[in-house]
């Protein structure tokens, strides 16, 4: 075997391996390796596949890690309309549609119940076992093809197993964002100062219309497949079609279920009434279809809905009790939140006594009012939240709410920023929840790595040990023994975690500080951008604006931390305590200073290399990419698809235009 045959194989080999991982994770929630051991294949693949573009295939898995460029949705019509279903939330409708069935003279027929997703719906193409397109539902007639974005979320299948699927067909399904990944990117979105989605549902299709893939495989999207759609469908069962279509690599529920009778599918419905709640994600109801696609099709279509299935809605459970008072909560940074206290009452099973009221603009939408009666609601939220008031029990005398204007914790004024929703407490050094938050913050998981649970973490404040970031690493193990629940072993173990991450590499460092709205991923890209602290210290704002992704509200942040002096203070002794501070030597290894001094845009696909791979060659030899076009630009780098404005835009400024492969010859590669 010659060296080419050699790498096609392997490619090959490592396509379908990291395919059968995929689905075993993403589907099986059985992985066979080790994340390790996963990522190793994955850059094995991505290694390959650069090296060779001669083998590059839209359908790699390695593709699924997302891509950076932006563009516009195209927009497709359906082949087979999107229908929507018609609601109930009654059994007696329920009878209802069975009767209009049997009035078709209809019988024989057997039921299919499966749940009612709550996310976003997706309809997805398969030609010869590839996917296709992705397109949303758009109005039903057409929609936005949003593949790109699709191709990330790996329970989806870009290559078909077996071999008995039809040449053409489509799937129906529902994308939708687990619990856990919900609360996950809520926080990561408070930490950054982003206003968090409401439900699981809003942030799943809120996600989806993300043009930038590399974000949207970030978040934890996940699809349930539920139709299938085409000529040639294997079975004239949907059951049986479901049970294919799982066999070809769909990730289709384990909670279907064939019903015959009334009485089957009422026990479906009074089953999952109450076991939703323990599923890991959203489901808004129950979805009950007639099997056969002849007697689907025999029933046909209202002007909006199918004639042969109907949803179940659950509704949203409700309970009502008194509103005793309002707390406002400090969080870390620094946003108020108003809590309501309520004479406890049962609500779905657990007894509530708080809940929330969002912030100053909803106590005044709800005009609620201390003692009045209140509605209060559990939705995709873990926190109930105060839905309505009974403005026909309310006491004659009763008063509207002032809102606070001082911290409830150390009294400084509150500020409202202009646009923003919540009222927050500026005194970030010295307000106590503010501090223990920035500690919990830089300990955590994805930041430090530091093993402190939060009540450790008030403990160590309240002692005066630790009285910000940098005060942990100047922990004893003869301070921490003195302390309450500390003993010989747990303070050994502080210090040595606290140790450990002194490894921490620098970008998750810059995370861990907390600079408000640098997130992970803008830590990430700064992080690359400037190389150490010292020189994202010393960068202006325009500086700052010039790096991708970072827009003023970032920049200005990113200023406004490094002018207070506390905050200098405190990097001078995590310097002295030996954390990364600088980015690993071989990511900014120099190339060459080929291009050094000079600014570079690019724009476009390009063929060779990801756009991301050319920002490193430009960067690794010495170069600047900018991101913004202006007469100090040097060269535009311009792709395939290259935007017409972006062209004129170098002309006028009489910017050098470049290849791809003019800039590879450029700097040797
Ligand atoms: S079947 C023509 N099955 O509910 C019938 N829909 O109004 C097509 N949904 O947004 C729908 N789970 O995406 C069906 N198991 C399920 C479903 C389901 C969720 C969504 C669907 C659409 C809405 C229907």
């Amino acid at each position: 075997m010659d060296l080419f045959s050699n790498t096609e194989h392997r490619i090959k080999q490592l396509r379908k391996a990291l395919n059968e991982h995929n689905y075993k994770y993403y589907v099986l929630n059985k992985p066979s390796i080790s994340d390790f051991e996963y990522d190793q294949l994955m850059q094995e693949l991505i290694n390959l596949e650069s090296a060779h573009p001669e083998y590059a295939d839209p359908n790699s898995p390695s593709l699924r890690i997302g891509d950076d460029r932006t563009r516009e949705f195209e927009q497709v019509v359906h082949k087979y309309p999107v229908l929507s279903l018609s609601n109930t939330y009654s059994k007696e409708e329920i009878i209802e549609f069975e009767n209009r069935i049997k009035k078709t003279g209809l019988s024989n027929y057997e039921y299919v119940c499966e749940l009612k997703y709550d996310g976003a719906s997706i309809s997805l193409t398969y030609e010869n076992g590839k996917l296709l397109q992705a397109v949303t539902r758009g109005d039903g007639v057409s929609g936005d093809n949003i593949i790109a974005n699709v191709k990330t979320i790996k329970s989806i299948p870009l290559e078909l197993t077996g071999e008995d699927y039809p040449l053409l067909f489509e799937i129906r399904g529902e994308i939708f964002i687990p619990h856990a990944g919900f609360e996950q990117m809520n926080r990561e979105r408070e930490e950054t100062g982003e206003v968090p989605f409401a439900n699981p549902r809003n942030a799943a299709s809120g996600t989806l219309k993300i043009q930038n893939s590399s974000l949207v495989a970030k978040r934890k999207l996940d699809c349930f497949l539920y139709y299938l759609l085409g000529q040639n469908l294997p079975s004239d069962s949907h059951y049986e079609n479901l049970k294919k279509a799982k066999e070809w690599g769909f990730k289709i529920s384990e909670h279907v279920k064939k019903c015959i009778t009334l009485d089957d599918v009422f026990k479906f419905i009074d089953y999952w009434e109450d076991s939703r709640k323990t599923l890991p994600y959203d489901i808004d109801g129950i979805v009950i279809k007639i099997d056969s696609y002849e007697q689907q099709n025999s029933l046909g279509f209202t002007a909006k809905s199918p004639r042969w299935a109907i949803a179940f809605k659950y509704k949203a459970e409700q309970a009502v009790t008194r509103l005793l008072s309002i707390d406002y909560q400090v969080g870390r940074t620094g946003a108020i939140t108003p809590v309501a206290n309520l004479e406890p009452v049962i609500l779905a099973g657990t007894t509530v006594k708080r809940a929330s009221l969002h912030n100053a603009d909803q106590i005044i939408l709800l005009d609620v009012r201390i003692n009045d009666i209140v509605y209060i609601e559990k939705g995709g939220e873990i926190i109930p939240k105060v839905v309505g008031v009974e403005k026909s029990k309310r006491d004659a005398g009763s008063k509207t709410v002032k809102y606070i204007e001082y911290c409830p914790e150390c009294g400084t004024k509150l500020v409202r920023k202009e646009g923003e929703a919540k009222h927050y407490c500026p005194n970030e050094d010295g307000c106590p929840p503010q501090i223990k938050g920035k500690i919990e913050h830089f300990v955590s998981r994805r930041a430090m790595d530091i093993g402190l649970a939060e009540a450790t973490i008030s403990q160590l404040y309240e002692s005066g040990l630790v009285k910000n970031i940098a005060d942990l690493y100047s922990l004893t193990k003869d301070q921490l023994i003195n302390l309450e629940r500390f003993a010989d072993k747990s303070a050994e173990n502080l210090i040595a975690s606290i140790n450990d991450s002194k490894d921490v590499p620098f970008d998750r460092v810059l995370y861990a500080l907390g600079i408000r709205y640098a997130g992970e991923t803008v830590a990430k890209k700064i992080a690359t951008h400037f190389g150490s602290l010292y020189k994202l210290a010393e960068a202006n704002f325009n500086d700052l604006i010039d790096v991708e992704e970072i827009g003023d509200k970032i920049a200005e942040s990113i200023i406004y931390y490094f002018n207070n002096e506390k905050n200098i203070t405190i990097i001078k002794r995590l310097k002295e305590a030996g954390l990364q501070l600088n980015i690993k030597k071989e990511s900014t290894e120099r190339l060459s200073d080929i291009l050094e001094g000079k600014s570079i845009i690019i724009s476009g696909v390009f063929r060779k290399y990801s756009r991301d791979e050319i920002k490193k060659l430009i960067e690794k030899n010495g170069g600047k990419n900018v991101s913004s076009i202006s007469a100090r630009t040097d060269f535009l780098i311009a792709g395939e698809k290259t935007g017409p404005s972006k062209l004129e835009k170098a002309q006028k400024l009489n910017i050098k235009i470049i290849s791809e492969d003019e800039f590879l010859d450029m700097i040797n590669v």
